[in-house]
C-alpha cells in the first residue's frame, strides 16, 4: 500500500524538468516587461519612493497597514470612490515591495483558472500533446512563479468562484495545475495580492462574507483640501504655466459639489486631469498664467462624462465661478 504513495526518482526528474520548462516559458515571455529593483519593506522608505519614482503620495498608515496585511499572508482589498489612487497605489506598493514591476488584472465576470492560471493552446496541443510544450502560463501563475506582486482590478466584476480560487491560492501560496500534475509553489514574499473595488459603481457583484472575512479591507476616501492640492501640484508640475490658488480653489470646489450632486463624481484623478489640460491649455495660447477661460474651456470634457449631468455641472460651475458652461 505505501509504496503507491512513493514517487520513482524517474517521475520526480520528469517533474523538476517540467516546472523548470515552465519557469523557463514565464522568463521569457514576462522578462521583457518586467524591471527589478531592491525591494523596500519598510513604510517610512515606501512612503519617500511613491512619492519619489511614482508621484503618489500616499499616508504612512495606509502602508504599514498594506505591509502588515503581506506579512500575515492576507490579500489586501482598496475599496473607494473612483480616482482616489486604489490602482496606481496598489501596483506601486507590489512594485517596491517584491523589487519588481506587479503584474495587474483588470477582473472580467467569465473569468476562470484557463484565463487567469494557464491553458493549453490548441494547434499546439495537436501536435505535442497537452502538456508542458503545449501550456500557455498566465498572469496570475507568472506572478507566483516570478514571485512578483498582482493588483486584481475591480475584483467585483469577477465571479464567486474565481474570487474562491483566488483566496485558496493565497491562503496555500501555491497554484496547483492538475492537467500537468503540476504543484507551483511561491518561492518568496514578493508573491502578494492587492484588490481593488469601488462598492458605488452599478451593476457590480456584492462580495461574499466569506471573502470579506479573508481579506484585509482598506478604505479610500476623498483626499482633504489641502492633500489633494498637493496631488495636483505633484502631477502637473512638468507643464510649467501656473495657476492662481484662488482658481485651484474654485476647481476643488467644483469637484466636491459635484461628487455630492452629479452621477459621475470627479476623483482627484480627474482633478488632476481638468488643471493639466487648462496648464496644456494655456500654453498653446502662449499664456503663463492659466486663466478662467482655459479652466471653463476644459471643464466639460473632464467633468461632463454623463449626458445627465450636463445640467448639475452647469448649476454648480455658475454657483462657483459666476458664469455658466454653456451659454458663454
Ligand atoms: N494619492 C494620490 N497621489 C497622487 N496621485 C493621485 C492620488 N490619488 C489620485 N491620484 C490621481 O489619480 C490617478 C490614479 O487614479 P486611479 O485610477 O489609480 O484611481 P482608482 O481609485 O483606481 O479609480 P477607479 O475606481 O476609477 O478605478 C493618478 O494618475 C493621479 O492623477
Ligand atoms: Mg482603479
Amino acid at each position: 500500500m505505501m509504496e503507491k504513495l512513493l514517487v520513482t526518482s524517474k517521475e520526480t526528474e520528469d517533474h523538476v524538468n517540467l516546472e523548470d520548462e515552465i519557469r523557463k516559458k514565464i522568463y521569457e515571455t514576462y522578462s521583457g516587461i518586467i524591471t527589478e529593483s531592491k525591494p523596500i519593506r519598510n513604510p517610512k522608505r515606501m512612503v519617500k519612493a511613491l512619492r519619489e519614482k511614482f508621484k503618489l503620495i500616499v499616508p504612512e498608515r495606509l502602508v504599514t497597514l498594506t505591509i502588515a496585511a503581506f506579512l500575515s499572508n492576507r490579500p489586501v482589498l482598496f475599496e473607494g470612490p473612483p480616482g482616489t489612487g486604489k490602482t496606481e497605489i496598489g501596483e506601486a506598493i507590489l512594485t517596491l515591495w517584491a523589487g519588481k514591476t506587479a503584474f495587474v488584472l483588470p477582473c472580467s465576470e467569465n473569468y476562470d483558472e484557463y484565463r487567469v492560471i494557464g491553458d493549453f493552446h490548441p494547434l499546439m496541443a495537436l501536435k505535442y500533446g497537452f502538456n508542458e510544450k503545449s501550456y500557455i502560463p498566465r498572469t496570475l501563475l507568472a506572478a507566483l512563479v516570478l514571485d512578483a506582486g498582482i493588483l486584481i482590478d475591480e475584483i467585483r466584476r469577477s465571479s464567486e468562484e474565481f474570487q474562491n480560487l483566488l483566496l485558496d491560492i493565497i491562503d496555500k501560496r501555491r497554484i496547483i495545475v492538475p492537467e500537468l500534475k503540476t504543484i507551483f509553489k511561491a518561492r518568496g514574499i514578493g508573491f502578494q495580492v492587492i484588490m481593488t473595488s469601488n462598492p458605488e459603481d452599478i451593476g457590480q457583484g456584492e462580495l461574499s462574507d466569506a471573502f470579506l472575512r479573508r481579506v484585509v479591507r482598506i478604505k479610500f476616501e476623498y483626499p482633504d483640501r489641502s492633500l489633494e492640492l498637493e496631488i495636483i501640484k505633484l502631477r502637473t508640475s512638468d507643464v510649467e504655466v501656473k495657476v492662481p490658488d484662488s482658481l485651484l480653489g474654485k476647481v476643488l470646489e467644483t469637484a466636491e459639489k459635484l461628487r455630492v450632486r452629479s452621477t459621475h463624481k470627479p476623483g482627484p484623478s480627474d482633478t488632476v486631469m481638468w488643471i493639466k489640460l487648462a496648464k496644456l491649455v494655456a500654453q498653446r495660447k502662449n499664456k503663463s498664467i492659466v486663466d478662467i477661460d482655459d479652466i471653463l474651456e476644459t471643464a466639460p470634457i473632464v467633468l461632463v462624462k454623463r449626458d445627465e449631468d450636463e445640467d448639475v455641472v452647469n448649476e454648480v460651475v455658475y454657483e462657483v465661478f459666476g458664469v455658466p458652461l454653456w451659454k458663454r
